[in-house]
């Protein structure tokens, strides 16, 4: 039984600049909803019970968002603003949520060597903060499933044209059945002819707690960090590892064009707006199509 899940969301955003100067990429708003607050509901509809969030300089706003406001809820209860008073109780109360500092942010592999005493002996969740992800199924309930299934530790992926490759993690391994790949080797951000595949690490995975003995191992690579890679890739001497290709939409709201092509998803989805939205979005095209 999984039950407990970490959100690292310390780093700096610097791709993100100047927003994130001074409040948290992971609060940054998708119309109306931080995009950590959708990373949360994903985990608590996969029947996660504790989040431990990494937090780190200039992050309070997360804290204060999944904390009660009562003096808020007072004047929306007055107001008869009921349903904005529900949804304003609802985010105070969603789960257990704890919350450690990551001291400086030495990269990813570092902020979860963070969870460790909090999590234990026991495999668990990780959902990075800045990754909302679509889908009818809670891609951390699809992970845990596959958990399940292989007791080992599963990495979520998802094929990327080899255009991108160099952006992401990639997979090295052997398809085994549908979705499922034994993973042989982990590369980093790999050259587009030398890249063993096209499956990119989507953000979300279950660990097992050995991986905490392979932090203390692991050194720091790429950007002078310690990269979860890395991690991932000693564990491999120890453990299998699986790659499961995810069921979903996923949307990386960590750079700015991802960011936009999100909200104006998000926007055609809303039933309040989406006719309008889409109206406004083919004016646009229409006006920029006889321009040129
Ligand atoms: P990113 O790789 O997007 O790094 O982190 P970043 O530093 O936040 O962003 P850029 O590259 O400077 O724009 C993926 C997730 O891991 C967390 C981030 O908060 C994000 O949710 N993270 C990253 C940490 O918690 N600590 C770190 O040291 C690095």
């Amino acid at each position: 039984m999984i039950k407990k899940a970490v959100i690292p969301a310390a780093g700096l955003g610097t791709r993100f600049l100047p927003a994130t100067k001074a409040q948290p990429k992971e609060m940054l708003p998708i119309i109306d909803t931080p995009a950590i607050q959708y990373v949360v509901q994903e985990a608590i509809d996969s029947g996660i019970d504790d989040i431990l969030i990494i937090s780190g300089k200039g992050k309070r706003a997360i804290e204060d968002h999944f904390d009660r406001h009562t003096e808020l809820e007072a004047v929306l209860e007055n107001k008869d603003s009921r349903n904005l008073y529900n949804e304003v109780r609802r985010i105070g109360d969603m789960v257990n949520i704890h919350y450690i500092r990551q001291k400086e942010t030495n990269g990813l592999g570092d902020a979860i060597y963070y969870a460790k005493q909090h999590v234990g002996n026991e495999p668990f969740a990780v959902l990075l903060g800045d990754t909302v992800i679509d889908s009818v199924i809670p891609v951390t309930q699809q992970l845990i499933d596959v958990y399940d299934q292989y007791q080992n530790s599963v990495i979520g992926t998802e094929m990327v044209s080899m255009d991108r490759v160099s952006r992401y993690g990639i997979i090295e391994g052997q398809k085994t059945s549908d979705r499922i790949w034994n993973v042989t080797d982990l590369v980093e951000k790999p050259e587009k002819d030398k890249s063993p595949s096209n499956l990119a690490i989507a953000s979300r995975y279950i660990l097992t707690p050995e991986i905490f003995k392979t932090l203390e191992k692991t050194k720091a690579g790429k950007n002078n960090e310690i990269q979860l890679t890395d991690a991932l890739r000693l564990l491999l001497k120890r453990e299998n590892i699986v790659a499961y290709v995810i069921d979903g939409k996923r949307y990386d709201i960590g750079n700015k064009l991802d960011y936009l092509k999100t909200i104006v998803e998000f926007g055609l989805k809303r039933r309040e707006f989406s006719g309008e939205f889409l109206s406004f979005l083919k004016d646009i095209i229409a006006n920029q199509s006889e321009a040129t």
